[in-house]
Formats: structure tokens, sequence, C-alpha cells
């Protein structure tokens, strides 16, 4: 049922479904969802909730099949681009290949690989999401974030993101900050340029990863780097353990890349996990390598779930 709070105004639903809201399609209900349209409703929604959780496209995000008991604020309607000279600040539900297209359009380049990326720009700042070579913080300014625990709008600086490989202080503090708006100093290049390189990425991921017709969170591990500094493939090593078509149920390692884990039909967060222990135990015994996983995760989750997660995301 379709509902407006009195307070703010902000579009809700109870029992809400969130298959069509995540892009491995778990199905999961969340008891309350919010589609906020812009800063003032999101805030107001934290103001009223504290443990509310932020979703984008969730791309990158595993939610439980047990479902969601803590409000979902969903944050694609706030999604406006702005743009003055080389500058773009962008809203956290914009969505990452409208935010190319959108840099593409005024001859700025910075953004050619989010193209490809099925994500929401609040959810690829988070992630410090990257490929070909480019990441979302090396043009990022400044992020304009709500504090939920003090109740205010902060205006964060690069560095105080504290940017690195698939991680942020907004993902490692999702229960304090929320991403409201990005600015990014891109640069001018030739419209061609910029078209080629798009073309180059989406070339690439057509041919070497899932599209979402095989729903999935894209990569599942962090490509781990040796302590004498050599960076080795987490596909590449799940390939080598000869897990590549590996199932659990209907959750299963992908036949042609074995850094992603496809949903075959309408699996459960559980059996999703599993792959993934399989995945991190096997490179365990057999490279003496311990994996990190790069997803997230959201809602009520069983204590096999629970020990699975520490182990994955415990490095
Ligand atoms: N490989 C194998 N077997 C496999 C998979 C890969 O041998 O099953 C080999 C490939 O042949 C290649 C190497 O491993 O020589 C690296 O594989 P790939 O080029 O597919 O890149 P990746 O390391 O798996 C990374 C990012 C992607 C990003 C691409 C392109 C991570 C964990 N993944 O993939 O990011 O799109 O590079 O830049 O950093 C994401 O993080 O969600 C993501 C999709």
């Amino acid at each position: 049922m379709n509902c407006t709070c009195s307070k703010n105004n902000t579009e809700f639903y109870k029992d809400f479904e969130l298959k069509n809201f995540n892009t491995l399609k778990i199905s999961s209900k969340a008891d309350l969802a919010f589609f906020v349209k812009d800063e003032a409703q999101l805030c107001s929604v934290f103001r009223m909730y504290k443990n509310a959780k932020t979703l984008g496209w969730g791309s990158n995000t595993l939610l439980s099949s047990k479902g969601v008991r803590e409000p979902v604020i969903i944050t694609r309607k706030m999604s406006e681009i702005s743009q003055r000279c080389e500058i773009m600040e962008i809203e956290a539900g914009a969505s990452a290949p409208k935010v190319a297209l959108e840099a593409y359009n005024n001859s700025l380049s910075g953004f050619e690989f989010l193209i490809g990326i099925p994500s929401t720009l609040g959810g690829a700042v988070a992630m410090n999401a990257g490929a070909h070579e480019q990441t979302i913080s090396d043009k990022l300014i400044s992020a304009r974030v709500y504090d939920i625990k003090e109740d205010k709008i902060i205006t964060l600086s690069k560095d105080e993101l504290n940017f690195s490989y698939r991680n942020s202080l907004i993902k490692q503090n999702t229960d304090r900050y929320a991403l409201i708006s990005a600015k990014f100093q891109l640069e001018k290049r030739g419209k061609e340029e910029i078209k080629k390189r798009m073309d180059e990425n989406t070339e690439f991921r057509k041919r070497v990863q899932p599209s979402l017709v095989m729903p999935n969170l894209g990569s599942v591990f962090k490509n781990p780097t040796l302590p004498d500094g050599q960076k080795l493939s987490a596909g590449m090593l799940v390939d080598k353990c000869g897990l590549k078509g590996f199932h659990v149920g209907n959750a299963g390692v992908w036949e042609r890349h074995g850094n992603f884990v496809i949903n075959y039909l309408n699996c459960t967060s559980s059996e999703y996990l599993q792959v993934l222990y399989k995945m991190y135990t096997s490179v365990k015994e057999k490279f003496n390598i311990e994996l990190e996983c790069e997803i997230m995760r959201i809602g009520e989750f069983s204590a096999q779930e629970d020990e699975i997660w520490r182990v994955i995301k415990k490095s």
C-alpha cells in the first residue's frame, strides 16, 4: 500500500518487496520502505529512525531472505545533477550510467568507467567503485553527508572520506553517515575520446562480466595484494580451485568468471553466502590467501549466515 508520511510528505510502503531493488534479485521484504526525493526528506526519515538503512540500486548489497526489520531509505528519486564549468555536483540517487552520459554530453572526462556500473552515485562513492584505471574518488573534491548521530549535514573533504580500494569512511560507518551529494572536478576533453573510452569499457563488461540478466552483485571478493606487493585476481584464484559452476541450491559461481556469483533462479541469501564460504575456504586451503568480501549486507540474517559473514569479512 502506498502511503505518504504526514510529518515530511515522504512516500513510503509497508511490507515492501525489495526483489526489484537489488541486482541479485533476492526476494526480501522490508517492514518499511521510504522513497526520498531530496535531502530534507532523507534527513527527516533518519530523524525518525536512526537505524534506517540506505539503498540505491542494491548492486553491492546482499539483502536477507528473512527480510529487513530496519526502515529502508531508497535514494533513487534523489537524483539531481548540476554542472558548472568542469565541476559536477551529483545527488546520491543519480544513476552511474546517467552520470557518465551527462559528463560525456558536456565533454567532461573522468566518469567513463561509470557507463557500465549498475549503481547509484551514492553506492559508487561508498564502495569507491572503480574499473579500467579510474575510481570514483579520483575526481572527487568533497561530499555533503548527513551525520545521523549528530543530526547535522556536514561537508567532508576527499581526505576525510578516507578512500582506499573499494572502501571509504561511509562504507565503514553506514550507521553514522549517509551521502547526500558529492562534488567532482572533471577535465575538458574531446567527445570522441570520451566516447571511445566508454565504448571500450562497455565492450569489456559485455565480454568478461555477466549482464544483469544473470542477477549478481558484481565482484564478490577484492583482489588480494600479497605481503611482497604482488597483486592477484580473486577470480583467477577461485577459478584455479575449479569452482566455476559450483552451486549451492540456486546460487552458483558463474561458469565464465570466478569472482561473480549468480542467482540462477530465486536463490536465498543463505545459498548465496554458502557459495561465498566455499570460495573463501577453497582459496585459503589451496593458496593460504584469505580473500576479503567486498559486498555489504542489510537485513535479519540467521546464525549460520552471521557466522559465514564473520569469516569472509574479518580480514
Ligand atoms: N581470470 C581468470 N579466471 C577467472 C577470472 C579472471 O583467470 O575466472 C583472470 C583474467 O583472465 C585476468 C585476471 O584474472 O587475467 C583479472 O580478471 P578481470 O580482467 O576479469 O578483472 P578482475 O580483477 O576480476 C576487476 C574489478 C572489477 C572491474 C574490472 C575491470 C575487483 C575485485 N574487480 O576485475 O570491478 O570491473 O577489474 O577494471 O577489483 C567490482 O568491483 O564489482 C568490479 C566488477
